[in-house]
Formats: C-alpha cells, sequence, structure tokens
C-alpha cells in the first residue's frame, strides 16, 4: 500500500517538476522577402454550395415572401456576412447532387418547376426553387466569381453544352431568348465549368481512362463566345490516389484541361464509420484531426509531381475544390444533411490547409472548402432567423488580405507537438507580399497546452511596425451557439514586436495569428 501511495504522488508531481525546469518550447523562422513566389491565386478562397440539408434552402435561400429579411430571396444576414470575407468564388450544385441536376429543372417560373428527389441526401423533395438564376444572381450578390458543375453522371455532353450555351451565348438563339424570357437577357460570365463529380464514385464509379474520354467528348461541346469560355476542370482523384491525375494529365492535352479536382476530408477516427464528434472530444481526436490533415501537404505534393511530367509549363491547375473536416452527424440530427458544430479546432484545420495551399500557390489555383452554410466545415450556421460566424469564418477573414498576394518562401524550425504516439510540427507558417507592400504572416500553433515563443527574420525587408488578429478560445472544442454566439471570435493580436528588423511573438496555445508587417 505504502509502495502504490509513493508512485501515485511521483506521478503527481512529475509534471510539475518538468513544468518549473523545462524552458518554453521556441520556434523560429526565415521570411524570404528577397525571394517573391508565385501569386496566391484568391480563387483557393473559394467555398462549395450543394443541395444538401440546409446549405441551400434556409442557408442561402429563403425566398422572397420569406419573413427573414432578404434580397431579392437571399438571405441578408448571410449575404452581408460573405460578403465582408471576400468569397472569391462559389461551386455549385454538387457534389455528387451535380450528378443527377438537370438544369431545366431549375429555370422559368418557380411556382411551374418540377419537385424531383434528392436521392443523395436524406432522399428529400428537391423544389428547384433555386436554379440558374438564383445562383447567378446570389454569386454576384457576394461579388464572386461562379464555378458551375455539370452532369455527366446521369446526364449528356449535350445537356452540358447547352447549359453553358444558355448561360454565356450572346447570339440570338431560342436558348437565348429563353434566358431573356426567364429574367437574363444578357450573357453571365462563368469562370469554371466542372465535367462531372467524383467520377470514381457518386459520379458513376468510373475507372479513370473510362472517364478520360468522357472528359475529352464533353469538353469538346463545352462551347463559349470568344474569351467567356470558362476554366474546364476534371473531375480527379481523392486521398493518396495519384492515378486519376496520371490518367488525365498524360492522356489529355494540357490546353484542354483548366484544373484537374481534387477531393480530401479530414476525419479525425480511422474510418467513415467511426469518424468522431464534432465537439466533446478530447485531446487524442483533437491531434488526430491534425495528423490527418496534414496529409493534404503530402497528396498535394505527389500530384504535383505527377503534373510537372506533363505539365511542366504549369498550364493545368490543381484545384481542391471539396476539403474540410467531417465528423459523425450529432445525435437527433438528420445524418443525411451533414449539419455539425464547429469548433476551435475547425478554425485551425482551416488555417493549416490554407498555408499548405499558399506553399503550392505555382499549381493549387483554385480551392472551395465543403461547405459554405450549415453544411459540413461551415463559414455560417443558421436556424430559422438566426445566424452566427464559425471560427472557421474567423480564420477565413483573418487571411483575406493572402487573395492574389505573392508568396513569400518559409524556413521554420519548429518543435513537435506529440500525444502518445502521434506526433505533429507544433508551427505551421506561411506569409506573403501584398499589392499594397506590406508582410502578411499566418501563424498556427497545434499545441492545445503550450504557448511557443517565435523570432523571425526577414531577408529582403526592413520592417518597422507589426499589427495582428488572433483566433484562441478557452477549450479545443470552444464553439459558437445561437444562445453565445461570440464565444469564439477574433481578437486583436498585441504580443509581437519587431525590433532591428527582427520579428519576436509568442504564440498562444491552441491560436491562429495573422500579422501585418510594415
Ligand atoms: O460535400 C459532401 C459530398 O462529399 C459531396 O457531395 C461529394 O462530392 C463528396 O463525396
Amino acid at each position: 500500500m505504502r509502495g502504490v501511495l509513493l508512485l501515485t504522488s511521483i506521478a503527481l508531481w512529475a509534471p510539475q517538476i518538468w513544468a518549473q525546469s523545462a524552458p518554453a518550447p521556441s520556434a523560429s523562422a526565415v521570411i524570404h522577402a528577397d525571394r517573391p513566389g508565385a501569386t496566391i491565386d484568391r480563387h483557393i478562397y473559394g467555398q462549395f454550395a450543394e443541395h444538401l440539408g440546409r446549405g441551400i434552402y434556409e442557408g442561402v435561400w429563403v425566398g422572397e415572401h420569406s419573413s427573414i429579411p432578404n434580397t431579392r430571396g437571399f438571405r441578408n444576414d448571410v449575404v452581408a456576412a460573405l460578403r465582408d470575407l471576400h468569397v472569391p468564388v462559389v461551386r455549385w450544385p454538387g457534389g455528387c447532387f451535380a450528378d443527377e441536376y438537370h438544369w431545366r429543372d431549375g429555370i422559368g417560373p418557380r411556382a411551374k418547376r418540377r419537385v424531383t428527389l434528392n436521392t443523395n441526401w436524406g432522399g428529400v423533395p428537391e423544389t428547384n426553387e433555386f436554379g440558374t438564376h438564383e445562383f447567378l444572381d446570389f454569386a454576384e450578390l457576394i461579388g464572386a466569381d461562379a464555378y458551375i458543375n455539370g452532369n455527366l453522371g446521369t446526364g449528356s455532353a449535350a445537356e452540358m453544352a447547352e447549359w453553358l450555351q444558355y448561360m454565356t451565348s450572346d447570339r440570338a438563339t431560342s436558348l437565348t431568348a429563353e434566358r431573356a424570357r426567364n429574367g437574363h437577357p444578357g450573357p453571365w460570365k462563368i469562370a469554371y465549368f466542372a465535367v462531372g463529380n467524383e467520377a470514381w464514385g457518386c459520379g458513376g464509379n468510373m475507372t479513370p481512362s473510362h472517364y478520360v474520354d468522357l472528359f475529352r467528348q464533353s469538353a469538346t461541346f463545352l462551347k463559349a463566345p470568344e474569351g467567356a469560355r470558362p476554366a474546364i476542370i476534371a473531375s480527379g482523384g481523392h486521398d493518396d490516389d495519384t492515378s486519376w491525375t496520371e490518367a488525365l494529365s498524360s492522356q489529355v492535352p494540357a490546353r484542354e484541361i483548366g484544373a484537374i479536382s481534387f477531393h480530401y476530408y479530414t476525419i479525425p477516427g480511422d474510418t467513415w464509420k467511426n469518424k468522431g464528434p464534432a465537439t466533446g472530444f478530447g485531446e487524442d481526436q483533437w491531434i488526430s484531426t491534425f495528423a490527418h490533415t496534414l496529409k493534404m501537404e503530402d497528396f498535394i505534393t505527389r500530384n504535383s509531381a505527377v503534373l510537372d511530367r506533363y505539365d511542366p509549363a504549369k498550364k493545368i491547375s490543381f484545384a481542391v475544390d471539396e476539403w474540410g473536416t467531417w465528423y459523425d452527424p450529432g445525435a437527433g440530427l438528420e445524418p443525411g444533411f451533414l449539419y455539425q458544430q464547429n469548433t476551435l479546432r475547425d478554425a485551425l484545420v482551416a488555417a493549416i490547409n490554407l498555408n499548405i495551399f499558399h506553399h503550392h500557390a505555382d499549381r493549387v489555383r483554385l480551392a472551395a472548402i465543403a461547405q459554405m452554410v450549415n453544411v459540413l466545415q461551415a463559414m455560417i450556421l443558421t436556424k430559422g432567423r438566426q445566424m452566427l460566424l464559425t471560427p472557421t469564418y474567423y480564420t477565413f477573414r483573418m487571411f483575406r488580405a493572402f487573395q492574389d498576394a505573392t508568396l513569400l518562401p518559409t524556413y521554420l524550425q519548429t518543435p513537435q507537438y506529440s500525444l502518445d504516439t502521434v506526433s505533429v510540427p507544433a508551427v505551421s507558417i506561411s506569409a506573403a507580399r501584398t499589392s499594397g507592400g506590406a508582410i502578411i504572416v499566418a501563424l498556427v500553433n497545434l499545441d492545445p497546452n503550450q504557448a511557443i515563443a517565435l523570432s523571425a527574420t526577414i531577408p529582403g525587408a526592413n520592417v518597422q511596425r507589426v499589427s495582428g488578429e488572433m483566433l484562441s478560445a478557452p477549450t479545443m472544442d470552444s464553439h459558437n451557439t445561437f444562445e453565445d454566439p461570440y464565444a469564439v471570435y477574433a481578437t486583436p493580436f498585441t504580443a509581437a514586436s519587431v525590433s532591428g528588423g527582427e520579428l519576436s511573438l509568442t504564440l498562444p496555445a491552441k491560436s491562429v495569428v495573422v500579422l501585418t508587417l510594415q
């Protein structure tokens, strides 16, 4: 008994002895203002909005006659929040939904539109109230480019070709007359058009070579007026499968593909059946989430290496047009609606991925987080007339200045953050120079227990001042609720200084910090 007591007291005291004697962890970085790199395409800050759960209906569209304040049917609170985020592009209508979507169901007088079945997401009736005109009006309202995902699965090359003509043609045809009757005489500008989605799965369970043929066939007929043809996106691979990038880039001439799409979702658990909860998780799930999300770096590197072999001029973009966290559905929620809470953990996941995209700015020139409102890693959650901004929203807002900035290479020495057998680099960094000349630096500290001191030299710049913003919160799963919508939000960061051109700061535990240096 005595022996047991002694062991217990040693175990209790040991961490305190360590805490007193161990130095605070520190990191150092070099931010190369003297070696500017590629432009960080603003389109990597894109968002995905699918007909799924309450993503479109209630999340974006409430209809003109709703008591929820709206502009032409789009809820004003959501539109204002998205405008403030400078959303550069929205991908619509799916996802899996896209490969069963027939665009003609969503045009013409709303009361006369066909009610179809959303077979992918909850088997609910789809009123088609939100169709092509509504989407393109919404994109314009929030100041975003349009990314249309065509239907290859149950559609045809002809259906996609006519849809593109309907939207973009400037000639007097029956299609453009119909567009005018439906309220839009002039053509729209479509930035991106994808031929199918996840052709390896819900888009038709195809092999890469079968898809390559269908892609080339369909893309041949995707015609638009001179200078107005969207970048054509091919449905690519996911996770660690590079065979789609290999097949597409080796068999399709670079001039025929604008981008190859890629999807990767972060799940903390080891299987899709056991993904883990969105809130109420332990530190094991916290570190596992980051270990999984950091795989994005390797996936992009491997796909880029394939692309570099066939497209060394980097004409084809790599489009990470579905990414983000995916957790188990909460108790009592419709599992097919993919609604999930969004915590400080999600904000850090977003920051890590954006840093990774920045580092690959030469190839990753389009991305879309899944999804915009009320679905998966959402920016915004709504409940009837209430709306809240999630921690992920704040990360995107803090990172806005990176849109179209010039990447500055960084070299980082970071301590590891470890728990049991899992270990990840504690700090993540990226930097860029804005068109106004400021240097912006994004930092993440994944360690939920310890602050990290960081110093950085900045060759090629003579910085004098620093200001910043920070996102952190008391617990790993801190989140905003409709009762307490500002539990997690960005605050000014004052713990950074510049002396002799060198930057020093203390990165709080579990935080995202964005600095502006002048
Ligand atoms: O974002 C939810 C779904 O995830 C999309 O519809 C599909 O493309 C992916 O599998």
